[in-house]
C-alpha cells in the first residue's frame, strides 16, 4: 500500500504555525495585510479568492478585499496596484488569475511591487529562485516541498520529472527541485517518448491540466507520485491529471485529488504574507 501523501493535515499545520507567528507579531500591535484583487466573476475564481479570505481569517491576516467588475480596464487596475504598492499597512498583494481579456497579465505583475509579491510571480522574485536568492516563491511548487519534506520523502539525488512547463507551477517546480538537489527533467506537450520519460523518475510530478492522464505506463514501480491537476467530472466527481485507481498501487506515496496539492497552495500564500511581514 502507497503511503497517502495529506495535504489537508499537512496545509492544516503550516496554517496553525503561521497563526502562532502571527499570534506573536499580534501581542506587539504588528499585524500582516494582504490584499486581494479579483476582477471579474469566473467562478472558480470567486471560490479561490473565497477560501483564502477564509484562510486570512483564521490566521488573523487582515484581509482587504477588491472585486472589480468584468469591465475594469488595464489602467484603472495598475492605479489600484500602484497605491497599494504605497500603502504602508498592506504588506501583501494578489491579483487573482486569471484576468478578463484586454488586461495584460505581465503587465499587471509586473507593476506589483516586488516586496508584496507573495504569489512569487514578478519577474525579480522568478530571477531570484533561479539564481538561488531569497524572495517570494510560488505557492503551489513551494507546496509541493513541504509535502515531500514533511512526508520524509529524500528529494536529494533523486531523479525528478516534471510534466508541464508553466510560469505558476513547472518551472519553479524544476528550479525548486534542482535546488533540493534532485537531478531535473522538465516534459511538455512536444517532449518525445513522454512515457518513457516519466518512467525515469523517482518522484513524477505531474501539472498538465488533462483529467487522468497519467496511467500506470508513466510510472516506475514505487515512484513518488504528486498530482497537481484538479478536475470536475460530469457527475460531479474531483480528479487529477493523474489516474489515481490504476498508478497508485504501483507507487511508494501519491497525492490524492482533493485532499493533495490543493490545500498547499493557499497554506503556502500565508506562510508567503506572514514570512514577508516578519522580514520587512
Ligand atoms: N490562479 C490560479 N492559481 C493562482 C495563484 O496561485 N495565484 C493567483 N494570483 N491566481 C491564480
Amino acid at each position: 500500500m502507497p503511503q497517502i501523501i495529506d495535504g489537508k493535515a499537512i496545509s492544516q499545520m503550516i496554517k496553525d504555525e503561521c497563526r502562532e507567528r502571527v499570534a506573536v507579531l499580534s501581542a506587539d500591535g504588528k499585524v500582516p495585510c494582504l490584499a486581494v484583487i479579483l476582477v471579474g466573476n469566473d467562478p472558480a475564481s470567486t471560490v479561490y479568492v473565497g477560501n483564502k479570505k477564509k484562510a486570512c481569517e483564521y490566521i488573523g491576516i487582515k484581509s482587504l478585499s477588491y472585486e472589480l467588475p468584468e469591465t475594469t480596464t488595464e489602467e484603472e487596475l495598475l492605479a489600484l496596484i500602484r497605491k497599494l504598492n504605497e500603502d504602508e499597512e498592506v504588506n501583501g498583494i494578489l491579483v487573482q488569475l486569471p484576468l478578463p481579456a484586454g488586461i495584460n497579465e505581465d503587465t499587471v505583475i509586473k507593476t506589483i511591487s516586488p516586496a508584496k509579491d507573495v504569489d512569487g510571480f514578478h519577474p525579480e522574485n522568478v530571477g531570484k529562485l533561479c539564481i538561488g536568492q531569497p524572495g517570494f516563491v510560488s505557492c503551489t511548487p513551494a507546496g509541493i516541498i513541504e509535502l515531500l519534506k514533511r512526508s520524509n520523502i529524500e528529494i536529494e539525488g533523486k531523479e525528478c520529472v516534471i510534466i508541464g512547463r508553466s510560469n505558476i507551477v513547472g518551472k519553479p517546480m524544476s528550479l525548486l527541485m534542482l535546488r533540493e538537489n534532485a537531478t531535473v527533467t522538465v516534459c511538455h506537450s512536444r517532449t518525445k517518448n513522454l512515457k518513457e520519460v516519466a518512467k525515469r523518475a523517482d518522484i513524477l510530478i505531474v501539472a498538465i491540466g488533462k483529467p487522468r492522464m497519467i496511467t500506470a505506463e508513466y510510472v516506475k514501480e514505487g515512484a513518488v507520485v504528486i498530482d497537481v491537476g484538479i478536475h470536475r467530472l460530469e457527475g460531479k466527481k474531483l480528479c487529477g491529471d493523474v489516474d489515481y485507481d490504476d498508478v497508485a498501487p504501483h507507487t511508494s506515496a501519491i497525492t490524492p485529488v482533493p485532499g493533495g496539492v490543493g490545500p498547499m497552495t493557499i497554506a503556502m500564500l500565508m506562510n508567503n504574507c506572514v514570512e514577508g511581514f516578519e522580514k520587512r
